[in-house]
């Protein structure tokens, strides 16, 4: 879609990058470690001070204990954070649970680990999942379940008691909870983000992976991390430098300056996302779509509603002919792509004036 989407000169919704500026401290600190000529590889842990400031933040605002020196790895993105975490625990033919709809890097890279699939569907509006259905996909050949909270491209933010059901499963099933929680700073309404690593008897069975990509608009620098307990993460780390040896150094340094930042920042941010929420809303009820509200992240997801298409791939392409604007076909987040026949997914993520000009567009050809 986004090459189709260039093609057409198009506004690009479908692509889960955010275009946003990265804030002035940090740019300027990346800056001054490019000329003091931080270049070499760094440890493939990650720097220290980077390591102490990430310990720090998941004990604030995860409720995550962790020892900078042994349990915290720096990765290439949360996606690099993420195949060492397959890598290292999946062996070909093991089951891992994944929720649906579904982030399609997680279903992939599982795949590529030879991973066998068991799905729980996730349910509109709400996105609830079945608990029977849950624990009936655990049994002796399964190794690990993924938590994408919040998700991608659902906007799920997964309650207290949904954490403390999968975690009881994962603790009498001897599984590993590997988490996805890059969107943990992108929250709607009253939802609350929650760590399920930070439920007791969770502390080793937990993999929680986050990122800087989303949070501070740096998609395209590729720094991420991961936290577990010590003896796992040091398989983790072996497997970090085996295929990284790590991750890029200046910009370690300068996303230091993240941490900085004030709560303003977090609350702008926030502020920014419930606009743009709003605005996307709003612009699909006008042309007879049916969306769900995502609880976080940065995605809508919405039935086609009145629009005038047979399924979404047809949809998606009516779109960027009529209106230039890309989205993402529904059918790609499900097993079963009949699941998301009638579904289009929107990020809004983007530049005010360009996220306006897409919603105008979306307006002026289908209202
Ligand atoms: C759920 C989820 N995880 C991870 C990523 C990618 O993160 P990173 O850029 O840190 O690799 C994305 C990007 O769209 C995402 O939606």
């Amino acid at each position: 879609m986004s090459r189709e989407c260039a093609e057409h000169d198009g506004i690009n919704l479908g692509q889960g990058i955010c275009d946003q500026p990265v804030e002035p401290i940090i740019k300027a600190a990346a800056a001054e470690a490019v000329h003091q000529d931080r270049s070499t590889y760094s440890p493939f842990e990650g720097i220290a001070e980077l390591r102490q400031c990430i310990a720090a933040k998941m004990q604030a605002y995860n409720g995550i204990s962790c020892d900078p020196d042994t349990e915290v790895l720096v990765t290439v993105g949360a996606t690099g954070a993420f195949v060492i975490a397959c890598l290292s625990l999946i062996e070909p033919g093991d089951e891992v649970i994944l929720f649906s709809p579904f982030y399609g890097y997680h279903r992939h890279i599982l795949e590529l680990c030879g991973a066998r699939l068991r799905y729980v569907d996730t349910l509109p509006p709400d996105w609830h999942f079945d608990p029977e259905r849950l624990q009936s996909m655990f049994n002796e050949r399964t190794r690990a379940v993924i938590v994408n909270t919040p998700s991608n491209p659902s906007g799920k933010v997964f309650t207290d008691e949904e954490n403390r059901q999968i975690a009881r499963l994962c603790q009498q099933h001897d599984v590993f909870a590997i988490t996805d929680e890059i969107y943990e700073y992108i929250l709607y309404g009253d939802a609350v983000h929650r760590s399920i690593g930070a439920l007791e008897g969770m502390e080793d069975r937990t993999i929680t992976i986050s990122g800087f990509s989303k949070t501070y608009s740096m998609t395209g620098w590729r720094l991420g991390y991961l936290v577990c307990q010590r003896a796992l993460a040091e398989r983790l780390g072996v497997i970090n430098d085996l295929l990284y040896i790590c991750a890029p150094t200046p910009l370690q340094h300068g996303v230091l300056a993240a941490f900085d930042l004030p709560a303003r920042y977090y609350r702008e941010m926030q502020q920014g996302y419930d606009r743009k929420l709003e605005m996307m809303t709003s612009a699909c009820d006008a042309i007879g779509m049916r969306s769900f509200q995502p609880q976080g992240a940065y995605y809508l997801l919405a039935d086609l509603g009145e629009l005038p298409f047979e399924d979404d791939i047809a949809a998606a392409s009516g779109l960027l002919e009529r209106a230039r604007v890309a989205s993402v076909p529904g059918s790609s987040f499900y097993p079963e792509p009949e699941a998301g026949r009638r579904q289009l997914r929107f990020c809004f993520a983007k530049q005010e004036q360009d996220l306006v000009e897409a919603c105008r567009r979306l307006r002026e050809a289908f209202a």
